[in-house]
């Protein structure tokens, strides 16, 4: 029975199963996603830009489990990747080198090297970092991430653009820039920026377009141009927050995009542009379910303990994220569930470790399983061991309903699996 279900119900999230059924039969905390979801919002992309030479690299940090990536690969994807790590897990979802654009920052010549021997495009984004790729890869091709001096996100510690980042080559550095890529014999292939996360606001992004093409004249024979990710969702969907709008941002895009395509080739060859955004494709395609386990009153406060510790989303304690939460009744009674405020905490034995704080929300009682919204993108791939907890399992409702285990839970066996005595 669930008490405030509206927006799964609304999507037909979990298609007919029952949260309590599924916590029985996978574990508690547990990752649920939903195919249908999560290829629409891969489609959604794909088609929003109606510029012909349009790429979408998925910037697999946000979710990198083996089976999303292979459905985003299908829906025609190409990805993005942070580190070689990351470079091995596509290989291994089977995307092919020339899908794979690697944008490290602050590495060593080895990782660089572990691109260029794959053949594998490289981000530079510091004129250090270029002079150690120059080295690396003498005559490559090399890709630059500029910082176009505007930044936005949902928290100062994911704003990537303007003064307060380490990220992106300033343009004042571009003569330098050139200079290097001379003396290397390096060939620009693209110019790339990233300028943060969770932006609804579509005059900012624009703003860094406008900046960024204009740093891309400074650079001849070009052949893609990547705008950077961050498209946000509607964290506050039970409060009726607004999506962002994709169309017309593609819309706005397009029109970026074939003024500048014509005006930089002039021979008829267009650009490709590219997008790379993380959250936007699995955020809202994945619930973190978790089990109420106490109840208590400390004065006039009153905590909601559950499973739910930020090893398994770390998002509240870390950026203060809100995600909306649905209550999943224990039986049938909803008997005494009068709302009342309370916070939701974890199982981590520090006092930050919250889920949600101050929410009003019918009266929760121990045995409810609660469903974390919107918990898809930058939950499993930040989730730790902390306190030695056991990373959950992660589920797929498929689209003809059946439930496929996508990652197995962790075993205690796992825990210790490196540990040398
Ligand atoms: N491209 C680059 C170079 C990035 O650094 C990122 C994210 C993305 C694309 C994708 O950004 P998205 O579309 O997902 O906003 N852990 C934080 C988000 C950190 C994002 C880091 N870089 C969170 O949970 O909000």
């Amino acid at each position: 029975m669930k008490l405030n279900g509206q927006v799964t119900d609304s999507l037909d999230f979990y298609q007919g199963h029952d949260p309590h059924e599924l916590i029985r039969t996978y574990g508690s905390p547990l990752y649920v996603y939903n195919e249908r979801i999560f290829r629409k919002n891969c489609q959604d992309l794909k088609q929003m830009c109606p510029y012909p030479n349009f790429e979408v690299n998925y910037s697999i940090k946000a979710n990198s489990n083996l089976t999303l990536l292979r459905i985003a690969l299908e829906e025609g994807l190409h990805a993005d990747a942070t580190s070689p790590g990351e470079i091995a897990v596509l290989e291994a979802a089977g995307y092919s080198a020339n899908k794979i654009f690697f944008i490290p920052n602050n590495v060593s010549a080895e990782e660089m090297q572990y691109a260029v021997e794959r053949d594998i495009l490289v981000s530079i984004e510091s004129l250090s970092q270029l002079e150690t790729y120059g080295r690396v890869n003498p005559g490559g091709r090399v890709a630059l991430r500029f910082n176009p001096g505007v930044g936005s996100g949902h928290h100062k510690n994911v704003v990537t653009g303007g003064k307060n980042t380490k990220f992106g080559i300033n343009e004042e550095y571009i003569p330098e820039a050139k200079k290097i890529i001379a003396a290397h014999g390096l060939q620009v292939a693209g110019i790339n920026q990233h300028i943060g996360s969770a932006i609804l606001d579509v005059n900012i992004f624009m703003a860094s377009v406008e900046r960024v093409l204009e740093i891309a004249r400074n650079f001849e024979g070009l052949e893609f141009i990547d705008l950077g990710g961050g498209f946000g969702i509607p964290y506050k969907k039970q409060q009726g927050e607004e999506p962002l709008d994709l169309k017309a941002l593609g819309q706005a895009l397009a029109q970026f995009m074939e003024k500048f395509s014509q005006a930089y080739r002039g021979d008829g060859k267009q650009l490709t542009f590219m997008v790379e955004p993380g959250r936007y494709i699995p955020a809202e395609s994945g619930i973190l379910l978790g089990t109420v386990y106490a109840t208590k009153n400390n004065g006039n406060e009153k905590y909601i303990g559950t499973d739910l510790g930020f090893a398994v989303l770390m998002r509240p304690v870390l950026y203060d994220a809100y995600h909306e939460i649905e209550i999943y009744c224990n039986g049938d009674s909803t008997a005494s569930r009068n709302s009342e405020t309370v916070h939701i905490v974890g199982n981590i034995c520090e006092t930050g470790d919250y889920i949600a704080k101050e929410r009003l929300l019918p009266g929760i009682q121990e045995g409810d399983v609660l469903g974390v919204l919107d918990a898809g993108a930058y939950g499993y791939s930040m989730a730790s061991q902390y306190n030695h907890r056991l990373r959950p399992a992660e589920i797929l409702i498929r689209e003809n309903g059946n439930v496929q285990l996508i990652r197995r839970r962790d075993t205690i066996e796992d825990l210790l699996q490196n540990m040398i005595l």
